[in-house]
């Protein structure tokens, strides 16, 4: 069945990790970590440079396979990697229709295209390739492309860590709008405290490789959340007192 085109409902998938090992070679990276994501829930990792945060997201996509212990997935999965995902020789419409690929009516696929276009404010520049965007615009294009379609659950690699300031400030702003507007489970990996704590229902902060989680920190504010939000400053301190950065 074709839900995800006027899909309004609370994400229902799961993802878990159940004492999950790995080690690339000699290198351990992860020792018996356990991590239940619920459904609708933001999650959004922190951690030192190294630690795994990567890693954690690829054994959750299926990408690589754990050496020991348990992944379990419900529901399309789509991620937004480190680097810049766009295929440059395709354009802002083509790249978001990949993610329509399972929708086999053209007429909704084209509808659905036009709605996705719209969320991201991009009319005008549907024929526009990547390189003719500024780096703003080609993640608002990313972010429409794995919300395409039936997708469930996503997985963002510092989705936005290539951006200015005021560019990851606006672009936090847009997740939140559309996450609103089309409601995804999400685990959320990035180096900004700010950002984890203007985004997440749940922060996890990691320990240096091999990873445990050193400090889980629920935030019960509504989004979106302004910066001088008391429980958005609350939280950024207590982030910073687990990474040891606290004066
Ligand atoms: N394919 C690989 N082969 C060998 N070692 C790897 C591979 N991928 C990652 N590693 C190593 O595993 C560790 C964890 O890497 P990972 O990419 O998960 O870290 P990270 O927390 O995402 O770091 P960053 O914040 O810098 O992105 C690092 O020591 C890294 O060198
Ligand atoms: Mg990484």
């Amino acid at each position: 069945m074709y839900a995800g085109a006027m899909k309004d409902k609370r994400s229902d998938s799961r993802l878990v990790l159940e004492k999950v090992s790995h080690s690339y070679g000699a290198v351990p990276v992860l020792n018996d970590l356990n991590l239940v994501v619920d459904p609708g829930e933001v999650v959004v990792l922190v951690g030192p440079s190294g630690c795994g945060k990567t890693t954690i997201l690829n054994l959750l996509s299926g990408y690589i396979e754990p050496v020991s212990g348990t992944v379990r997935r419900e529901g399309i999965i789509r991620t937004v990697y480190q680097q810049d995902g766009l295929f440059p020789w395709l354009t802002v419409s083509e790249n978001i229709a990949i993610g329509l690929r399972s929708v086999e009516d053209p007429a909704r696929r084209e509808k659905e295209l036009l709605d996705l276009i719209a969320l991201i404010r991009l009319e005008g520049f549907e024929h526009h390739y990547p390189h003719q965007l500024s780096g703003g615009m080609r993640q608002r294009v990313e972010l429409a492309r794995v919300l395409a379609g039936d997708s469930d659950i996503l997985l963002m690699d510092e989705p936005f860590s290539a951006l200015d300031y005021q560019g990851r400030l606006r672009m936090r702003w847009e997740l939140v709008r559309l996450l609103e507007k089309r409601p995804h489970t999400v685990v959320f990996v990035t180096h900004d405290i700010e950002e984890a704590a203007q985004l997440a229902d749940r922060v996890l902060v990691l320990s240096n490789r091999p990873a445990t989680i050193s400090r889980e920190l629920h935030i019960e504010a509504l989004r979106p959340r302004d910066l001088t939000d008391p429980a958005v400053i609350g939280a950024m301190k207590e982030i910073l007192k687990e990474l040891g950065l606290q004066v």
